[in-house]
């Protein structure tokens, strides 16, 4: 007798080390529904890093951090782009793509550092600090990037103020990101009291601990965390730069401190290496599910727009950020 496998059979190899079989059969028809939906629509999803493994692994054309995402965006030749990722990410591709129709799988994929600033607060800072330039991270509002003149991500923030040749810049919303920059850099930043929810929560004391309780263990820090759990790290840098980081120096023993599906995604990849889960979980990328992605490419929902006037704004800052070089 034959078997034959159905693309979610052949999909689960790549999730086995984290999946077990029994919770996989409860995903397959979603996976396999989503992958018909793909082509019906002529599709492309792009998967942050933080997306959970049957997302990341099972459906996503393209995975990265929100850098990767960024620039792959400006490659897409689908008519249709689904971002598993928060509302900044399919607000970046929509303003990359005005042509394009963008969906987010879930409206209320938010982000406690975008939603910290206005574009009211933006020109408030210029007005305060005339003449000095304005550095606006992506997990902003296209109406913030709007009033910017260039933004960068945690993979490029570095290159980004280097790139400007300057002494002093605003750089915004996010206060840790500011403050890691500045002492990498040299360079005195103008900040806002934004923070991540997720990576605020993290604490010196916490990667101390880590260490005590896992000899041996390497610790690599997202530069949203604040200052003191950089400085406990052995390294920090975007998700993509962690991902890197594994991936050439092979730690057998690694905490990444930041949201919880980097570990399982890295894990799964790499079932000979130990994933110490000292994470926390971002409530607005898990607001991604497979359910969520299927209905939004049954019923074409949420389209993302940007007015028109914000978005050639807001694009310029984007697309100066771009011109400055990549960081992988
Ligand atoms: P990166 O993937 O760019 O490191 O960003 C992390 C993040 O928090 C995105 O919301
Ligand atoms: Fe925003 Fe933090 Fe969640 Fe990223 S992890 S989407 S920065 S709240």
């Amino acid at each position: 007798m034959s078997t034959t496998l159905t693309t979610a059979d052949q999909v689960y190899p790549k999730v086995a080390h984290v999946i077990p079989s029994i919770e996989w059969v409860t995903m397959a028809d979603d996976v396999e529904a989503i992958l018909r939906l793909k082509q019906e629509r002529n599709a492309v999803i792009l998967g942050h890093n933080y997306m959970s493994p049957e997302i990341y692994y099972g459906v996503s054309d393209i995975v990265g951090d929100s850098l990767a995402l960024a620039r792959e965006a400006t490659e897409v030749e689908a008519d249709v782009i689904v971002l598993a990722g928060v509302h900044f990410m399919a607000e970046t591709a929509k303003l990359l793509n005005p042509s394009k129709t963008v969906l987010i799988p879930d409206l209320r994929s938010g982000c406690s550092l975008a939603e910290s600033i206005t574009a009211e607060d933006v020109r408030e800072l210029r007005r305060l600090h005339p003449g000095v330039p304005v550095v606006t991270y992506v997990n902003t509002s296209a109406a913030v990037k709007a009033e910017s003149d260039i933004c960068c991500t945690s993979g490029n923030a570095v290159a980004v103020i280097e790139s400007l040749g300057v002494p002093r810049v605003i750089m915004i919303p996010d206060q840790y990101l500011a403050a890691n920059v500045a002492r990498q850099t040299g360079v005195e930043v103008i900040t806002h009291p934004g923070a991540c929810e997720v990576h605020e929560r993290f604490t010196g004391a916490d990667i101390r601990q880590v260490r005590l309780d896992y000899p041996g263990v390497s610790v690599l820090a997202h530069p949203e965390c604040p200052p003191e759990v950089v400085d406990e790290a052995d390294f920090a840098g975007s998700t993509a730069q962690m991902q890197q980081f594994v991936e050439t120096r092979r730690p057998t023993r690694v905490a990444l401190i930041t949201e919880c599906s980097m570990s399982d995604n890295l894990a799964a990849a790499n079932p000979d290496l130990e994933f110490v889960r000292a994470c926390n979980l971002c409530p607005h990328m898990k607001r991604n599910t497979l359910a969520a992605i299927r209905h939004a490419l049954e019923t074409m929902t949420h389209e993302v727009t940007v007015d028109p006037e914000v978005a050639v704004r807001a694009r310029l800052a984007v697309d100066r950020m771009l011109q400055v070089g990549t960081a992988r």
